[in-house]
């Protein structure tokens, strides 16, 4: 898939007033730094590579935009506006929506019921209120509609808690969908996927990012983030160590020591190589 006309046109005008801006961030746990001093933007349209080595801050960064941990300095605007000590649901309430790296559906709903609930979210932004929500038929719908997108409509009525990790990853992607984002962040969606389900899955989020979805997607998997991606960002022990255009960025020695520093990392950078020429 070569062609990604309606991302590109989008990211290209330099005036476009970015979706999501990351100032200056920096989030400490102790005299840990975690993140340390970076700043990217996301424009409208885009389907942005957040990548980088375990423990780089790829995912405190995702939970420094969410509201869930709170940076040391910087600032996190969506849409110009500055999300500053904003709650989780206030920010969800602006139009971000988290698919996180471990899965944690309501165990003995319905995959369905598990979506309808992030459907009818504007009615229950606080998971207190979800509990006792009886979701309507129009959420039900849509919930519908949302595990077709992901390709588990098949499976509406079973129970969450009996589905591999394969279908729960994309019922988390439903679930973040169905909150109608502006944004969509998905944290390592493929991890744990087989290659032929991580290659689905892969094409559900570049089909999801081609209707108009801005996404940031987190992955290790660097063979579908080069397929899929328009654009990269690259942390690594807490900095910004690039940012651009894949490839390019992949084939800065900065980025490849980065990741040939550890040797899961260098197996799959061999895999992306591979398919940066296919
Ligand atoms: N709640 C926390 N308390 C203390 N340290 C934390 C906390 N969350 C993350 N860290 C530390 O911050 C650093 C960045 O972690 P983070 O989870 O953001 O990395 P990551 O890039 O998402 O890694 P991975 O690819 O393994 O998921 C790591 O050193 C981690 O141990
Ligand atoms: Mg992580």
């Amino acid at each position: 898939m070569s062609a990604r006309p309606s991302a590109r046109t989008a990211a290209a005008p330099a005036a476009a007033a970015p979706l999501l801006e990351v100032e200056r961030v920096t989030v400490r746990f102790g005299g840990l730094t975690a993140i340390d001093d970076v700043s990217f933007a996301v424009q409208p349209g885009e389907l942005l590579g957040l990548i980088g080595p375990n423990g780089a801050g790829k995912t405190t960064m995702l939970r420094a935009i969410t509201g869930v941990v709170r940076p040391a300095a910087g600032q996190v605007r969506l849409e110009g506006q500055a999300l500053g000590a904003l709650p989780i649901h206030e920010r969800i309430r602006r139009g971000l929506a988290l698919s996180q790296q471990l899965v944690r559906p309501l165990r003995s709903l319905s995959l369905q019921e598990n979506v309808a609930l992030a459907a009818g979210r504007a009615k229950t932004l606080r998971p207190w209120r979800a509990i006792t929500h009886v979701c309507s038929a129009a959420e039900m719908a849509r919930a519908q509609d949302e595990l077709a997108r992901v390709g588990i409509a098949e499976l509406a009525t079973q129970a969450a808690a009996k589905q591999p990790l394969g279908v729960l990853k994309r019922l988390e992607m439903a679930r973040a969908h169905a909150l109608d984002p502006r944004l969509l962040l998905l944290d390592e969606p493929l991890a744990g996927l087989n290659s032929k389900e991580a290659r689905a899955l892969s094409e559900t989020i570049a089909d999801i990012n081609r209707q108009g979805m801005t996404v940031v997607l987190i992955e290790h998997n660097l063979g579908e983030v080069l397929r899929i991606c328009t654009r990269l960002v690259v942390l690594d022990n807490g900095r910004k160590i690039g940012e651009g255009e894949p490839r390019a960025v992949m084939a800065d020695p900065v980025v490849r020591a980065a990741y040939l520093g550890t040797a899961a990392a260098s197996a799959e950078d061999s895999d992306a190589a591979e398919a940066a020429h296919a």
